[in-house]
């Protein structure tokens, strides 16, 4: 029986590398999307095209506990196993301490922490009986201070505190870990300069940016290995070592 993995935030960008990882492996996927329906059904598509009934999707606001809940209850029937989260969506935007809002903190905190764990907890029964896997994917500049982005950041950082109480609660069955990405892609709704790409590749030893085929390999070798939890992986081409 072909194992199932769920991606959130799965109809493009990395969420979208990391299922086709999956699919390349013989794993049905469950692609989660939010605003991206008419992306995500597409990659689904394509995926049943190489296999059919390999893949379908959801969609769910991380926002919003009912989405959430209905997100569980339709994941958990698809394929009525789950051995494999990932929790990938995650909004992104600046929130200077002087502009931002109580709806930037429900926002930010929202896909990036609140549904993630709350997503787990729905999950952790099938995960449990599968031996399964969650991975968070978190961000290597949680831990540099980054300057406006406050929300955002306690939010991955809490997504990284988490990931490691929920490898202890939910040892030994299920594994729990997270990759936290570098430099990979440019935000959706933002294009660096020439110069501001210069700036950043300089400060990452290895001289390039990364690419979502980087991250979905370490999500798969993480998935793989499995004496491996509690732990963040960074995968930023060795930004923080600098
Ligand atoms: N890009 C980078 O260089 C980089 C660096 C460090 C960390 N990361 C982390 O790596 C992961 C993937 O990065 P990315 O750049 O590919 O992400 P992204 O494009 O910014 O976002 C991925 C998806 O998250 C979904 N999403 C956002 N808010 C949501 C909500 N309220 N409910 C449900 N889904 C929601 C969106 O789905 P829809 O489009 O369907 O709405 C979006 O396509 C993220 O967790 C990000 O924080 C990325």
């Amino acid at each position: 029986m072909n194992k199932v993995v769920l991606v959130t935030g799965a109809g493009k960008r990395i969420g979208k590398e990391i299922a086709k990882v999956f699919i390349n492996d013989q794993w049905n996927v469950i692609i989660h999307c939010n605003n991206s329906f008419e992306e995500a059904s597409s990659l689904s598509k394509e995926f049943n095209n190489i296999r059919e009934g390999s893949s379908c999707v959801i969609q769910a606001n991380l926002d919003k506990e009912k989405d959430v809940a209905r997100l569980i209850k339709e994941a958990s029937d698809a394929y009525g196993r789950i051995d494999a989260l990932i929790n990938n969506a995650s909004s992104f935007y600046a929130t200077p301490i002087a502009k931002m809002s109580y709806e930037d903190w429900d926002k930010l905190i929202g896909s990036n922490l609140k549904g993630p764990l709350f997503l787990t907890r729905g999950l952790a029964g099938l995960l449990k009986d599968n031996e399964g896997s969650v991975i968070n994917i978190t961000d290597i500049n949680i831990d540099k201070g980054m300057s406006g982005y406050s929300i955002y950041s306690a939010a991955k950082g809490g997504l990284k505190a988490v990931t490691k109480v929920l490898a202890r609660e939910l040892a030994p069955k299920v594994r729990v870990n997270a990759i936290a990405p570098g430099a990979i892609l440019e935000p959706p709704d933002k294009e660096w300069s020439e110069k501001e790409l210069i700036s950043i590749t300089n400060k990452i030893p290895l001289n390039r940016l990364g690419n979502e085929i980087d991250i979905a390999n370490a999500v798969k070798f993480v998935i793989d290995s499995k004496y491996i939890t509690g732990q963040t992986i960074n995968v930023d081409g060795g930004r923080s070592l600098l």
